[in-house]
């Protein structure tokens, strides 16, 4: 049985607490201020793999201690990937595994695929423009979505008349090479990505509607499992095939 220790006891947390029994897990520590208790050698000492949901603030500070604890960690918080070279050093440096997405359903993972090679096919079809949209509860912190990211990155690859994401709101024209995606937060939308392709006559959608977040815990778990043995640097969706097989 798979040992666990979370980090972070919010909405996701809690959620991989009450799943982790039923897939061979168990949970051994649960760190979060709201508890009053921290990393310490002490308190994640039985844990094979800690997985860190917190804040974007308190991300990076978490993952540091836990490299050099000698942890192996599962990184859900988004919001903070401008410090993941950082990161990849360390786990180098120290030997221990990490593996990081934005986004830990395996169905998003799907959509990323399909987005692609949809994106892909539409390069040739100069007639569309094309946009992206998110929406999330009002609990988020951190706007555009890290998933968002993602999928801009992807249009961004294989789209060549986009060359840059827009997020925030534009006060002038859009310019032609510019991609627009916005983001929505309100009430308890668990979460919904879509890129739309708009032409003169029609308009696509493509649109992931998460229904709750259990497709997250349980990716996550899987991300857990797949990485307590391992050492290196890794990207949950490069190693989907890997990680569901
Ligand atoms: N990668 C994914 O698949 C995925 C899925 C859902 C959410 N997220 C991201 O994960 C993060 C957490 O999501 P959530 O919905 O559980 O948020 P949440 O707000 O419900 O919970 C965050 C928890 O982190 C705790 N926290 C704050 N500082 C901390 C610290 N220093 N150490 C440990 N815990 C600390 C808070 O007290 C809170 O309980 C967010 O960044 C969210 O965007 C990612």
């Amino acid at each position: 049985m798979l040992k666990i220790a979370l980090i972070g006891y919010g909405q996701m947390g809690k959620l991989i607490e009450q799943i982790a029994q039923n897939n061979d897990c168990e949970i051994v520590a649960i760190i979060d201020p709201l508890l009053g208790n921290e990393i310490t050698t002490k308190t994640i000492t039985d844990a094979d793999v800690c997985i860190e949901f917190s804040t974007p603030d308190a991300a990076f500070g978490n993952i540091k201690k836990l490299i050099e604890l000698g942890k192996n960690v599962v990184s859900g918080t988004t919001g903070w990937y401008d410090k993941l070279d950082k990161i990849k050093l360390m786990v180098e440096k120290k030997g221990t595994g990490f593996i990081y997405g934005s986004n830990f359903s395996i169905g998003m993972n799907l959509f990323f695929s399909i987005i692609k090679s949809t994106a892909k096919l539409m390069n040739y079809a100069e007639e569309y423009d094309l946009y992206g949209l998110e929406m999330h509860h009002k609990k988020k912190k951190d706007s555009p979505s890290g998933t968002a990211k993602v999928l801009s990155e992807i249009i961004l690859k294989n789209i060549d008349r986009k060359t840059l994401a827009k997020y925030e709101k534009l006060n002038r024209k859009i310019e032609k090479n510019e991609f627009h995606f916005a983001s929505v937060r309100s009430g308890y939308i668990p979460g919904m990505h879509s890129i739309s392709f708009d032409s003169e006559s029609d308009t696509i959608e493509l649109k992931h509607t998460a229904r709750n977040r259990n497709g997250l815990a349980m990716g996550t778990i899987k991300a857990a499992k797949w990485i307590n043995d391992k050492t290196g640097f890794y990207n949950f969706t490069n190693k989907l095939n890997e990680i569901i097989g």
